[in-house]
């Protein structure tokens, strides 16, 4: 039976969960997002700062929730990355700290390895499994043909799709985090506007978000030039439909050519609900399973890096105290830091 404590903070949550064997005793999160969203986005020294802040508040709200000790704790997880590097610096510091302290394991974890995880707190998973990772940060397709066997297949070649709606919906004069109102006002929309499907035409597992969001903002402007009304809602399904028809068609493709029995959401873009949707009518027309993650798991949080560490737990994949952050760690070398 391992007491797990993990501590999340790559971006702009500060969390902190506990785990008993697998099980999730306590999950704390504290969000930075009223703050970055006066900037329209995440500042970076900003994050890192109040993460430096929250972290002891946090840990404690943990401790006092799961009823447990310090003392009690079996080892301490971290997320190394990929992530922002300040704000990465600060779990690392804290989780060391706790370890070097009580003398426990230090297990760092990757952070889309616990996006993909997440989904275990719904049922366990069954390989082979296609991930799709969409998130503010991160865009890709992993194949996992056995647990925590990675295999990228195909990765954002720009933008992540999250960062993409941030940017629009930025453009558009919505609120941070732009991924909540565009997914909102598309719903209200039609698609009225021409916009162009990046890579089109490629046999590619790869996406491509930065065209897009040009493309968008292009648009905008030239109709605020000849003093037209960019209609809202219309804008936001156009580019919603191109934006998620390209997940959609990389996943509909692996998944078909990898032969996988699952198909699962990871990431905060997972909780789009015109993709979850059409991710479940698609598979379910090829008769394979979908998993979608709970809302609470799409968001960052630490009972996903707790998930993952357990796992990490048994087979003693532990880290010593000379441990640093990696922004880029790539999924495929988790077991290297
Ligand atoms: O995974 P996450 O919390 O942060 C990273 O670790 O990157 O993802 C945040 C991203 C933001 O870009 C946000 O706009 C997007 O997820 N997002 C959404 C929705 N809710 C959040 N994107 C599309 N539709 C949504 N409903």
């Amino acid at each position: 039976m391992a007491l797990i404590l993990a501590i999340e903070s790559s971006c702009d949550e500060t969390a902190v969960a506990i785990t008993r064997d697998g099980e999730l005793l306590a999950n704390i999160v504290s969000t930075q997002i009223e703050v970055h969203r006066k900037y329209g986005g995440v500042m970076p020294e900003i994050a890192s700062r109040l993460h430096t802040e929250n972290i002891s508040v946090v840990l404690k709200e943990a401790l006092e929730v799961a009823n447990v000790k310090l003392e009690d704790i079996d080892a301490f997880a971290v997320t190394r990355g990929p992530g922002l590097i300040g704000a990465l610096h600060v779990g690392l510091q804290a989780a060391k700290t706790l370890a070097m302290l009580y003398k426990k394991p230090l297990i760092p974890v990757h952070h889309l390895a616990g996006h993909i995880y997440a989904n275990e707190y719904v049922e366990k998973l069954e390989y082979p499994v296609l991930a799709v990772v969409v998130s503010g940060g991160n865009s890709e397709l992993v194949i996992m043909e056995d647990d925590m066997e990675f295999k990228v297949i195909g990765e954002t070649r720009d933008d992540a799709v999250g960062e993409c709606y941030d940017k629009v919906a930025r453009v558009l004069g919505l609120p941070y985090p732009g991924g909540i109102p565009i997914d909102k006002l598309a719903k209200e929309g039609t698609h009225a506007y021409n916009l162009p499907t990046p890579l089109q035409g490629e046999h590619t597992y790869d996406l491509s978000y930065s065209g897009l969001k040009t493309n968008v903002i292009n648009l905008v402007h030239n109709l605020e030039q000849k003093g037209e009304k960019v209609n809202v809602p219309d804008m936001c399904k156009s580019f919603q439909d191109v934006a998620i028809g390209m997940v959609l068609d990389r996943a509909k493709r692996a998944a078909l050519e990898y032969q996988v029995k699952e198909v699962i959401l990871a990431g905060g873009v997972s909780a789009n609900s015109y993709l979850r949707s059409e991710i479940q009518r698609i598979m379910g027309e090829l008769n394979i399973k979908t998993i979608i993650p709970p809302m609470w798991c799409c968001t960052d949080q630490a009972a996903m890096i707790a998930k993952v560490a357990d796992k990490l737990y048994k087979t003693k994949l532990f880290a010593d105290l000379s441990l640093s952050v990696d922004p880029n760690w790539i999924i495929e070398d988790y077991k290297k830091f």
